[in-house]
């Protein structure tokens, strides 16, 4: 596996590999690898001859307030993961080089980033959409693999990709979960012993869902509040939201039309964590 941590020298090896006619598939990451991250990298190996995986904790995605500083940051375990992976390229680019003195340009995510975490994250999916439209000209990939954890990141994604012509194949990779049920996330480290158990609520509560929705109920916005209920019920947890959207547009949506996907979506507060799940249904 070989590190890169210039962005031209990254864009140089794509540009031979490329002309060598390789299939290159790209993961990017903000690090601290866990299951979920290496689910991702399994994925764009099936489907690439060469795999890069990026680490890169990009500051124009967290707010004021968030975990930037604190964000965990485990280099030398990160690197041993990825080269178990069969990760060929490592790209770990500074911030300064990916922002550099007179940055000035970003992406603005459109009406699918208002809602839901891009109403308690302002400016977050700006952040995110302009590292991943830069991610994606520095390595230039034939394919690109997101986990569907973050469904609004990549319903972002796949928007920006679409609205700017952007020539990538968006791939998505299922939910990893804990036995308990609870999507395997970075953030899980800070969740006490009593909030980890409650947060197994999040995953009862999709199932619920799913249960409610072959008994052909329709009624989305109650099969919503039923789950809040449920939530409610756990000393630890703290409801943020709890709504079914459609599936691309992300709008909220009170009762569903047959044949068409809708998203669950789920966010609590164990203590000062944020848990976010979901799950797509077809009606
Ligand atoms: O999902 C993440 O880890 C990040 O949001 C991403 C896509 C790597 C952009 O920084």
């Amino acid at each position: 596996m070989q590190i890169i941590t210039e962005p031209g020298l990254m864009q140089a090896t794509i540009e031979k590999l490329r002309l060598n006619r390789q299939r290159i598939g790209v993961v990017m990451t903000m690090g601290a690898l866990h299951e979920g991250h290496l689910s991702l990298i399994e994925q764009a190996r099936s489907m690439s001859g060469t795999v890069i995986l990026t680490i890169f904790v990009n500051p124009k995605q967290f707010g004021p307030d968030e975990d930037f500083h604190r964000y965990p940051r485990p280099f030398e375990q990160d690197a041993a993961h990825a080269r178990a992976a069969g990760v060929d390229y490592l790209f770990v680019p500074s911030v300064e080089s990916m922002y550099p003195e007179g940055f000035q340009t970003s992406v603005h995510a459109g009406a699918v980033a208002e809602g839901f975490e891009g109403a308690r994250r302002p400016g977050h999916f700006n952040g995110v959409a302009t590292i991943v439209a830069k991610l994606l000209q520095i390595t230039k990939p034939h394919a690109a693999v997101f986990g569907e954890k973050d469904a609004q990141q990549l319903a972002v994604i796949r928007s920006m990709v679409r609205d700017l012509n952007i020539d990538v194949e968006i791939v998505s990779a299922p939910v990893v979960r804990e036995k308990s049920g609870l999507a395997v996330s970075s953030r899980n480290i800070y969740l006490s012993g009593e909030q980890r158990e409650s947060a197994s609520a999040l995953f009862r509560g999709i199932r619920y869902a799913g249960d409610e929705l072959e008994k052909q109920r329709t009624d989305l916005a109650a099969i919503a509040e039923e789950i809040k209920g449920m939530i409610a019920e756990e000393p630890e947890l703290l409801t943020d939201y709890v709504a079914f959207v459609e599936e691309t547009s992300f709008m909220p949506t009170e009762t569903a039309e047959p044949g068409k996907r809708y998203r669950l979506l789920l966010a609590v507060y164990a203590g000062n964590v944020r848990l976010i799940d979901n799950s797509l249904f077809t009606i």
